[in-house]
């Protein structure tokens, strides 16, 4: 299959693209050659000839979309819905990368794929607004939902492993109210693989499986890397200064892809894989 990957050398993107060379044509689109707010990036993929369009690039800065609130439209629900139109015209398919924080983040068990979207933030409302692009303009999508990623040069994961190094007088402060499910995106690669190879269009959430809070997460990388003496102390979202208002609860729950026969591993193991790769 001929396979245009925007973002392709982003986090998600690059593990995308590492993912599908093997046995498909790919179209690498990186920010150096693709603009999302501009809409002739909707000339620019149509004619790539692509059979499938897998769209994971996005202004992925929460808090710069805070700030910057008509530039988190512009790129990520503007431009995603440019990248819908191109796909009618090659009359392919797209896959949209979404995220958690479309959700409210005040539920009493993990979002399922068919709960209802309230986002909190200007990230979050951003990333929905390009869903409804997705779902006005096609009728042959995936949109596939992901969060707290890590895998790529900067991510959370690496930023423990740094700060264990030279631990901050007092050690680490974690906040402890904010849970969610930690994600491999070499997982999500291998899912979005598994998943467009099934035909099976719709609305999806593939993360690894489990969820924790930031401090819990936090802990477990340090136990992990052999660094389980690094003191790492307890804080409330309230007190974390940040531009942006993290949804508060956002585990997901893969009920859909589950049924199709893809499901990842805990977070627990997809960590200790990670780990192994920075080794
Ligand atoms: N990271 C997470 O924890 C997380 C959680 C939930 C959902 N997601 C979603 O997952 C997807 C992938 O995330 P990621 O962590 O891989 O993001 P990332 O590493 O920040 O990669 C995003 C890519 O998009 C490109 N990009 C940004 N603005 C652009 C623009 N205006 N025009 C063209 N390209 C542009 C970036 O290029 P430059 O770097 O050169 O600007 C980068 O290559 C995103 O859709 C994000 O919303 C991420």
């Amino acid at each position: 299959m001929r396979i245009a990957i925007t973002g392709a050398s982003g986090q998600l993107g690059g593990a995308l693209a590492a993912t599908l060379a093997d046995g498909h044509d790919l179209i690498l689109l990186g920010h150096d050659q693709i603009e999302l707010g501009d809409p002739r990036v909707a000339d620019q993929i149509a004619v790539t000839d692509a059979d499938l369009v897998i769209h994971p690039a996005a202004y992925t800065n929460v808090d710069g979309c805070a700030r910057d609130p008509e530039r988190a439209y512009r790129v990520n629900a503007l431009g995603t819905k440019y990248v819908a139109m191109a796909c009618r015209r090659l009359d392919a398919p797209l896959v949209y990368i979404s995220t958690n924080e479309i959700f409210a983040g005040d539920a009493s068990r993990p979002y399922l794929e068919y709960d209802s979207a309230a986002p909190i933030n200007t990230y979050g409302r951003s990333k929905w607004a390009g869903e409804q692009a997705v779902r006005e303009l096609l009728r042959d999508f995936y949109i596939v939902r992901v969060a707290w990623l890590y895998g790529g040069e900067r991510n959370f994961v690496r930023t423990v492993l740094r700060m264990a190094a030279r631990p901050p007088a007092g050690g680490l402060l974690m906040v402890d109210d904010e849970v969610g499910s930690p994600t491999y995106g070499v997982d999500v690669a291998e899912g979005v693989a598994r998943l467009i190879a099934t035909g099976c269009y719709g609305t999806y959430h593939l993360v690894n499986s489990g969820a924790c809070s930031r401090y819990a997460f936090c802990r477990e990388i340090l136990r992990q890397a052999g660094h389980a003496d690094v003191p790492v102390a307890p804080i409330r979202l309230a007190d974390y200064r940040r531009d942006s208002t993290p949804p508060p609860y956002t585990p997901l729950a893969n009920i859909a892809a589950a049924d199709l026969g893809v499901a990842l591993r805990p977070w627990q193991e997809a960590l200790a894989a990670y780990l192994a790769t920075l080794a």
